[in-house]
């Protein structure tokens, strides 16, 4: 932890549109550019350079340089369940060590799995893919694959996606699919998440196919193969990868058989390239130190507790989602590293959705609401389509949201007023391919990690999400009238659902 501290960095004293109207270098100086052609503008943010100092002090005396090497290197960055965490070592190697080095290894050996398996489903009848898993075992692969597979040109695979319990998910699926032609993943890093079980167990009867059926677990020994998935069928995943961080391992199949094996490869190399830039570029021109320094500023110092991200462009309308589990089931922790409280705030509530849609449902509350949220608007500056104006009007009203919430316009009738002053970051990507996309996401995760540095917390585990399980798995025999739920309102919910 270090002594110095976001709540020490002083509040701003000047609006966001004051200080651009001030300081006409300020947009260049704040525009960081990164990997694959990746540049974010942080000038429409309410720190003045005074606190930009700060904030770059501050990530020295964190020393986010030795802490990205420790990450990448594979020291034990998730002491409570004594990990690593080397995600960066399934697309490249950022750092030269003997454990990240052998993780290298392993994930090399599983990509040409990848391959071989691709090559084998290729050479079939199969033209369909569902792919079953929740959480970091569905929410990447499922981004990746909208935001790249419709633009495929020779694309092999419809792939799909089954998460929820909810059997409207599959019932849903099943019907519009012919099981001769027809593979299922199952895809669960631990093997035991009862959603992806239950979905698993109504596929692979409808399927009654187990040679097109594999799995891709760290728990091959056990619970794969008593499932009835054969261990020649089981892509292998490890506990030094945690799920929210796991697309870049054989987890990522799906989005191999969507975009084919080179195009798996180009997203892998986007990330990786970020991963260099993380590791050896100078903070200032550090694209993670920003977005994580700007994310601990609105929340340490101005004490925002929401931040919207808004992807101006379709493919990327699960991102949000995505980036709901990265954020939050990575920065929602209560206690620092020894188990003392934290000091002061950690993650705010991260949601969002895309543009222009976005600006049609939530943007009025952006605007006049009382609450102001921090937001990052993402814009690809070349669409994959032909239809040039309407691409012109999505850029236009990206501009025009990013100065409207940062200068606002004063009305004396205050229901026609807008007090600005919203921070925003606007990202830009030259294109949306899965190189780009592999860099955004990177980005992304090293800023998640940065930020759990400066607020001393464990980014890589879950405590959080096991109580619910426990007591959902407790419910299952009190709704089947077998217990008797301890809690009086459960039991009597429980007795009103039965009297239905
Ligand atoms: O419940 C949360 C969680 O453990 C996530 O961290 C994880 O990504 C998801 O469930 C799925 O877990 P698994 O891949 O083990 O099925």
């Amino acid at each position: 932890m270090s002594d110095q501290s976001p709540v020490a960095i002083a509040r701003p004293t000047s609006s966001v549109a004051e200080l651009n109207h001030a300081d006409p270098t300020r947009a260049a100086r704040f525009d960081i550019a990164g990997p694959c052609g990746l540049a974010a503008n942080f000038s429409r943010q309410r720190y003045d350079d005074a606190a930009v100092d700060q904030l770059f002090a501050l990530a020295a005396s964190c020393n986010f340089g030795a802490a990205l090497q420790r990450q990448m290197g594979g020291e034990i960055v998730n002491p409570t369940e004594q990990r690593a965490a080397l995600h960066t070592a399934l697309r490249g190697q950022p750092v030269h060590t003997k454990v990240a080095d052998a993780a290298f290894a392993q994930a090399q050996q599983a990509r040409v799995q990848m391959r071989a398996l691709y090559e084998q489903l290729a050479g079939s009848d199969v033209t369909d893919i569902v792919s079953i898993g929740i959480g970091g075992s569905d929410l990447g692969p499922r981004l990746a694959v909208d935001a790249l597979a419709a633009e495929q040109a020779d694309r092999r695979f419809r792939v799909h996606f089954v998460s929820n319990v909810d059997g409207a998910a599959m019932g849903r699926l099943l019907p519009t699919l012919d099981p001769a032609r027809t593979a299922i993943l199952l895809i669960s890093k631990t093997f035991t998440t009862q959603e992806t079980l239950l979905n698993g167990e109504i596929a692979c009867a409808w399927l009654q196919a187990p040679e097109r059926t594999f799995a891709i677990t760290t728990n091959a020994s056990g619970a794969a193969e008593r499932f009835g998935i054969a261990s020649e069928r089981v892509l292998p995943m490890w506990d030094w990868v945690g799920g929210r961080y796991s697309m870049w391992s054989a987890v990522g199949l799906p989005v191999l058989l969507a975009i084919g094996p080179d195009g798996f490869d180009q997203l892998l190399e986007g990330a990786a390239a970020m991963d260099k830039h993380a590791l050896e570029s100078e903070p200032r021109s550090n694209l993670t130190y920003w977005h994580a320094l700007t994310a601990v500023y609105n929340r340490g110092v101005l004490g925002l507790c929401s931040h919207a991200v808004l992807p101006y462009d379709e493919r990327l309308k699960l991102f949000p989602p995505y980036l709901q589990q990265l954020v939050m089931e990575s920065l929602g922790k209560s206690a620092q590293l020894d188990g003392s409280p934290v000091v002061g705030q950690t993650v705010p509530v991260w949601w969002g959705g895309a543009g222009t849609d976005s600006q049609h449902s939530f943007f009025q509350a952006l605007h006049q609401g009382t609450q102001v949220e921090s937001m990052d608007l993402i814009g690809v500056l070349k669409p994959a389509h032909n239809y040039a104006t309407n691409h012109l009007a999505l850029l236009s009203n990206l501009l025009a949201q990013s100065e409207a919430f940062a200068n606002g316009q004063a009305s004396t009738d205050l229901h026609r007023n807008y007090a600005g002053n919203r921070p925003n970051t606007v990202i830009r990507l030259p294109s949306l391919t899965p190189g780009t996309l592999g860099a955004l996401i990177a980005l992304y995760e090293h800023s998640v990690y940065l930020q759990s540095v400066v607020w001393n917390i464990n980014p890589f585990d879950q405590f959080g999400v096991e109580l619910g399980k426990r007591l959902a798995n407790g419910m299952l025999p009190a709704l089947r009238g077998e217990t008797e739920s301890s809690d009086p309102v459960t039991a009597y919910l429980v007795s009103s659902i039965r009297n239905v």
